[in-house]
């Protein structure tokens, strides 16, 4: 199916193996878009280490194997916290595709967790600039470009079961998915007459990188060992199983396609049940 022939899309975040941005920006490429594999690439300070984010030689091996199966693919080096990077983004894909039509806004950090009494302000800020300012930046500089275009275009939002229900230790991580919801809304309201369509989606858990290191901390914290803690959440979920990130890359591809051309503003859940408000 290659229902969207001739789309640009972006995907930020995407240059992390089995990260969720990686099956998203190779399942848009195998529809047909032509993708921009973006992501940090280099560490940047104590909360951004080698071992959490997307590494720029990641990034060129996920290009080669979009390219290899007939896929056109770039990757562009952007910490999404910085306006100035994230115009450069978009100019750099404009500048080699023409166009920009899907901003899938999937950077994220959510291995940042501390007791509440005790969560640091540096620590807030290191996530809320992330997941929120980081969505805010990339869906202004996507919608200013989209609105110059006049053809519209969709920007779509990974949130998190994290911004419909609260969790412990993760303070920053749901307020700043929470308000990932509330971007969404927004910008679905305000857009709409441009033909920019604005959703959300909502994964469960799911063992990427990320999600291997809250599996690790969320066991110890409840002093079960690994595989305990993750049949546990197996054992809640009505269809039996976690996530996967094929779950969420084919409910972005589906919101970025026509067959969704009258869904706007929506906050989806893709979590086998676990999560339905
Ligand atoms: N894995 C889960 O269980 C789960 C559940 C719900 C929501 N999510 C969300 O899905 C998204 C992807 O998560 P994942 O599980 O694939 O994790 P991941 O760690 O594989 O992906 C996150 C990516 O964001 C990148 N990133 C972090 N800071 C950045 C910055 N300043 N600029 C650019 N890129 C930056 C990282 O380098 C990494 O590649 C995140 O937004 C996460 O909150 C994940």
């Amino acid at each position: 199916m290659k229902n969207l022939k001739g789309k640009t899309a972006i995907v930020t975040g995407s240059g992390r193996r089995k990260g969720i941005g990686e099956a998203i920006i190779k399942l848009l490429a195998k529809r047909g878009c032509n993708v921009v594999v973006t992501d940090l690439g280099e560490p940047t300070g104590r909360n951004f280490a080698k071992k959490h984010i997307g590494s720029s030689s990641e990034m060129k091996a996920i290009v080669r194997e979009i390219k290899s199966a007939k896929g056109q693919a770039i990757s562009v080096p952007c910490d999404v916290r910085k306006s100035k990077q994230v115009e450069e983004l978009v100019a750099k894909t404009v500048k080699k595709f023409g166009k920009l039509d899907i901003m899938v806004n999937n950077a994220g950090v959510g291995y940042i967790m501390e007791e509440f009494t005790d969560f640091k302000e540096s620590s807030w800020d290191a996530v809320l600039d992330v997941n929120l300012k980081g969505a805010f930046l990339c869906s202004q500089a996507a919608a200013r470009q989209m609105i110059r275009q006049k053809s519209g275009g969709c920007i779509i939002n990974i949130a998190s079961q994290a911004a419909k229900s609260g969790f412990p230790f993760a303070a920053a991580y749901t307020a700043s998915k929470h308000g990932m919801i509330g971007l969404t809304r927004s910008n679905a309201v305000e857009l709409g007459k441009y033909g920019i369509r604005v959703n959300a989606v909502c994964p469960n858990h799911i063992t990427t990188g990320l999600g291997h290191w809250q599996n690790e901390f969320f066991s110890k914290k409840l002093g079960m060992d690994y595989e305990t803690y993750l049949q546990a959440i197996v054992d809640k979920n009505p269809l039996g199983r976690t996530g996967l990130v094929q779950d969420i890359a084919k409910a972005v591809a589906f919101l970025a396609s026509d067959e969704s051309d009258y869904i706007t503003g929506e906050a989806m859940n893709v979590s086998g049940g676990e999560e339905y408000h």
